[in-house]
């Protein structure tokens, strides 16, 4: 089936009634038929029909076994973590979201586990970093805000020799453009707050297994943790799904016309997108994705035009987030990765003239006139 018919068809068919659209399950609880039957839904931590439409959509573009739809991107992320245990081990990207490494050097290193954090696109710095306790590899590919690329399915494979789990973060890409299953991740997560909802307006976030005995363990915990997703933010999510295939392709083709004309301009001393030819990962890019997505990042000459840029832009945004329809400018030092040591942030080229663009889906030639008359002002 065509990935757009199964944004609009994938977890829902009309019900009794007919109803086109999903109906939002606002129950919280489910009358038992009679003791010991059920109707398949008992309370809605555990199941809900307008999470289940939805966590279907989801797990059917991800091609995964199941999916589980959480309240935001951090509670996924964190669900995905209870998996492991006091001592394990687990290699992360170097260069990724604020809020994981603020997850996993406060709550997860509290709780008895240890991280390296290095570039995932290097294979045999990997190689070297694994230990006998090393349980999973957690990666972002393209990871922000830098947008390192990581080889998908070499590095899989090698978590598969090492009997490791192979986690990937999908929020930047989606299923529409990459699929990390399909390239051997074992799990994949989502902040689903981001393109998949894809209008700013809602907050979820997603689990995707490829195996039966993950879901399992995975279901326990959701069920025991209980940060689920609510009915009418499902519904929310499911609705903004329907029009994945033709956001992503709008969100892309005006990356790339961004990025073009960022490149060229005097003012801005370097471009990170990974559509860029004969930049580090365009190869590998081409290699396991579809497109290469609507996030850039570019570095400005000096700090002061990158606070012109966030002080005079008009139509773009000064916001934190991404995915959504309108653009928005984040600047990640004091944004997204406020919490990350500011010698952590530098050695990755987060520093004070890195600013970094959700380009949204405003006509590109306006949001092109928006920053030439903020970096020329
Ligand atoms: C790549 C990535 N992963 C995870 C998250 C966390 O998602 P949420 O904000 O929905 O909790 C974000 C948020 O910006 C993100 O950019």
């Amino acid at each position: 089936m065509d990935i757009s018919t199964v944004c609009i068809h994938g977890g829902y068919q009309p019900d009794w009634a007919g109803s086109v659209t999903p109906p939002v399950y606002l129950s919280s609880t489910f009358a038992h038929p009679g003791i010991g039957s059920s109707t398949g839904y008992d309370y809605s931590r555990l199941q809900n029909p307008t999470r289940e439409y939805l966590e279907k959509t989801v797990c059917a573009l991800e091609e995964g076994h199941d999916a589980m739809a959480f309240s935001s991107g951090m509670a996924a992320i964190a669900c995905v973590l209870e998996l492991f245990r006091p001592g394990d081990h687990i290699i992360t990207s170097a260069d990724l979201y604020g809020g994981s490494i603020r997850l996993f050097h406060t709550i997860s290193e509290k709780n008895g586990l240890t991280f390296t954090a290095l570039d995932t696109g290097d294979l045999p710095a990997v190689q070297a970093a694994i230990r006998p306790e090393t349980k999973a590899i957690f990666v972002e590919t393209p990871s922000n805000p830098t947008m390192q690329i990581t080889d998908l399915r070499a590095l899989s494979e090698l978590a598969r020799q090492r009997g490791l789990v192979t986690i990937v973060d999908n929020t930047f890409l989606t299923p529409y453009f990459q699929k990390p299953i399909l390239l051997g991740a074992d799990l994949v997560v989502h902040s689903g707050t981001k393109y998949l909802s894809g209008h700013n307006d809602v907050l979820a976030g997603f689990v995707i297994s490829a195996r039966a005995d993950d879901s399992e363990r995975l279901r326990f915990l959701f069920k025991t943790i209980g940060s689920c997703l609510s009915a009418f933010d499902s519904w929310m999510v499911l609705r903004g799904i329907k029009t994945l295939p033709l956001r992503m392709e709008r969100h892309g083709t005006s990356a790339a016309a961004l990025a073009d004309w960022l490149t060229g301009h005097p003012k801005v001393k370097r471009v990170y997108y990974p559509g860029v030819a004969g930049s580090a990962g365009y190869q590998t890019s081409l290699a396991q994705t579809s497109g290469f997505g609507g996030m850039i990042s570019f570095e400005t000459d000096t700090e002061e035009t990158a606070h012109a840029i966030l002080e005079r832009v008009k139509l773009i945004l000064f916001a934190e987030s991404l995915g959504g329809a309108e653009t928005l400018i984040t600047y990640p030092i004091l944004q997204t990765h406020a919490d990350v040591p500011r010698e952590e942030c530098l050695a990755k080229g987060i520093n004070e003239r890195l600013l970094r663009l959700s380009v949204g889906l405003e006509g590109v030639d306006d949001i092109i006139s928006d920053l030439k008359q903020a970096l020329d002002d």
